[in-house]
């Protein structure tokens, strides 16, 4: 039986290259598709018949429970779910002395906080028939409390402090099932965060992928003693390798 992959935010950026990164790797992917008209995702699953394209919005409960539907009626596992989808806004950089605009933060936290929530709730029946059972969340260094020197950022870095609390009280109530956690920091990208391709960034989104999915797939009895993953000890790990404080 073939692995089984569900990934959102998969129309560009990181989500796009994990995508083809786990095709490369013989697995099945259903790609969460929030814009249909980004061509990427749909030139990609034209060339590889293992990629589902499903039309998912993770800040609606609605298309959560439709694409969850989708999904249940095409297999009847999924083995690994990475919650990559996220969004920023130029509303972030202002100052404490401008005015704020918090529909904008509310909506950074419904699609980066609540929407990895609501898709491991959507997706857990399907994840509970697989032997593997990861979930993967694409955190930030922005959301490290201890880590962080920004004066602004507040939606953005806030968004991301939340998901990390959700995964660690996640992990107390799935771990003792089985389930295995990848909470990750993915570095600086040459993606569209900020609506329009980052040239300056550390990372392309595809080398930045085959790091990611080093580690997600990676079981513990291969670690080596430095690099060792403790399952049973949630730890928010950068694109390096290294233990990024909470
Ligand atoms: N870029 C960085 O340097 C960086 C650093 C640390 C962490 N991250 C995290 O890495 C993840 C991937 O980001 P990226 O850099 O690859 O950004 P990206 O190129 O913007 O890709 C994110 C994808 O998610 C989509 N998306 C937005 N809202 C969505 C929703 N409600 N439901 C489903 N998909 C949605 C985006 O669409 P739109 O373009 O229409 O918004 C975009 O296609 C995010 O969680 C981000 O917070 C990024």
């Amino acid at each position: 039986m073939k692995n089984v992959a569900l990934i959102t935010g998969a129309d560009r950026g990181l989500g796009l290259a994990l995508t083809a990164g786990l095709i490369s790797k013989g697995w099945k992917v259903f790609a969460g598709q929030y814009m249909p008209e980004w061509p990427e995702l749909a030139e990609l699953s034209a060339k590889y018949p293992s990629i589902e394209m499903i039309p998912l919005d993770v800040g609606s409960d609605e298309s959560m429970r439709h694409s969850a539907q989708m999904v249940s009626g095409l297999t009847d596992h999924l083995d690994l779910l990475i919650n990559n989808a996220g969004v920023t806004s130029p509303a972030m950089y202002r100052d404490i002395r401008e005015s704020q605009d918090y529909t904008e933060m509310c909506r950074l936290y419904n699609i980066n906080a609540l929407g990895p929530l609501r898709t491991v709730e959507a997706f857990l029946p399907l994840l509970e028939s697989s032997p593997v059972k990861r979930l993967c969340f694409i955190s930030s260094e922005a959301g490290s409390i201890n880590a962080c020197d920004r004066q602004s950022w507040y939606g953005y870095c806030m968004s991301k402090a939340a998901l990390n609390m959700e995964v660690k009280i996640l992990f107390n109530r799935l771990r003792p099932q089985g389930y295995t956690f990848r909470l990750y920091h993915p570095g600086w990208l040459r993606s569209y965060m900020g609506g329009t391709k980052n040239t300056e960034a550390d990372l392309e989104p595809r080398d930045a992928a085959a790091l990611a999915l080093a580690y997600f797939l990676r079981e513990r009895a291969a670690d080596t003693n430095n690099r060792r993953i403790d399952e049973n000890r949630l730890v928010l790990r950068d694109w390096r390798g290294r233990e990024m404080p909470w």
